[in-house]
């Protein structure tokens, strides 16, 4: 599974997206070692915020939950419901932890300015919390 298709697998999951508080709709897509592939979406609730989740925590859940916890890759888009264009989506510090306490080495994969980018989860903190 190459870097592009699970970016157009991401796309895809995107059109799912629940996001009545943000109306921003991001997608993600991940290949499990097993050879798999999870999609997830952002998914907000409208009554009590904090229950909302981001598309890469519903991914790697929804992998966990089909019993595959070893992730090598995946790939995330974002940007506004409404609209094709894609932003730099990268995922944010709560999700990147949440991969970083599975595997450092995880590869994201990502549009910058319309450019593929792929960097390892480790790749993006100065000095992460760990445990040991
Ligand atoms: N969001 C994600 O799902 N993943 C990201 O990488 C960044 C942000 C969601 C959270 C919220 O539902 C919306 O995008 C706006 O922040």
């Amino acid at each position: 599974m190459g870097n592009e298709d699970l970016l157009k697998i991401a796309k895809n999951a995107r059109i799912r997206s629940v996001c009545p508080l943000s109306s921003y709709a991001v997608g993600a897509a991940l290949l499990a070692k097993s050879g798999t592939v999870y999609i997830g979406t952002n998914i907000e609730d409208k009554v009590i915020m904090s229950l909302s989740n981001c598309a890469e925590r519903v991914a790697i859940q929804n992998a966990i939950t089909h019993g595959d916890r070893e992730i090598l890759k995946i790939a995330v888009v974002g940007g506004k419901k409404e609209s094709n264009y894609l932003d730099n989506t990268v995922p944010c510090g709560v999700c990147l932890q949440y991969m970083l306490n599975l595997d450092e080495n995880i590869e994201v994969i990502f549009f910058n300015d319309g450019e593929v980018c792929v960097k390892k989860v480790k790749d993006f903190f100065v000095q992460p919390f760990k445990l040991d």
